[in-house]
């Protein structure tokens, strides 16, 4: 049962409506710690690459063009299987397939103002988290 960190980002859908808080509490409250977080821009340069893995998908372009619309707050989460839990926190991608609780459900606009990202394996967790993170920047428990 180790410890395992998470990459999150609230998306820009979550951060206009000044919500950002309310995100931060059910994270919080289901036992993961935010150990790092920081409130950026990105550029499309950078959007793009983080979603490289979906280049080829028709919302690419769009999924982008939202990402850049407005600052991100990007986190690392700490916890037992932070990775899973996280996924399970969040919610389904499509909000109306979300269960009662999920953050998505909550608080999603639609399938891609969801309001939050997640990684979705522990591979791609330690990937994620040195694209926004140094090492000095992450204090772990
Ligand atoms: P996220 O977990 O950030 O990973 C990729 C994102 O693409 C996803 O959340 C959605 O917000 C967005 N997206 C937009 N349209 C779709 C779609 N049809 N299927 C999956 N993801 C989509």
């Amino acid at each position: 049962m180790s410890k395992e960190l998470t990459l999150s980002i609230i998306k820009p859908d979550a951060t206009s409506r000044n919500i950002t808080g309310q995100v931060n509490s059910i994270i919080e409250k289901s036992g993961l710690k935010i150990i790092a977080q920081k409130r950026i821009k990105l550029s499309k340069e950078t959007a793009g690459k983080f979603y490289e893995v979906h280049r080829e998908r028709p919302f690419f372009q769009d999924l982008v063009s939202f990402m850049v619309s407005g600052p991100v707050i990007v986190q690392v989460l700490q916890g037992e299987n932070a990775v899973a839990l996280y996924r399970k926190v969040m919610g389904a991608t499509n909000p109306q397939e979300a269960e009662v609780g999920t953050i998505r459900k909550e608080f999603a606009l639609s399938i891609e103002a969801n309001s939050v990202h997640g990684s979705d394996s522990i591979e791609n967790a330690k990937k994620e988290i040195s694209f926004f993170f140094s090492e000095t920047e992450i204090l772990e428990d």
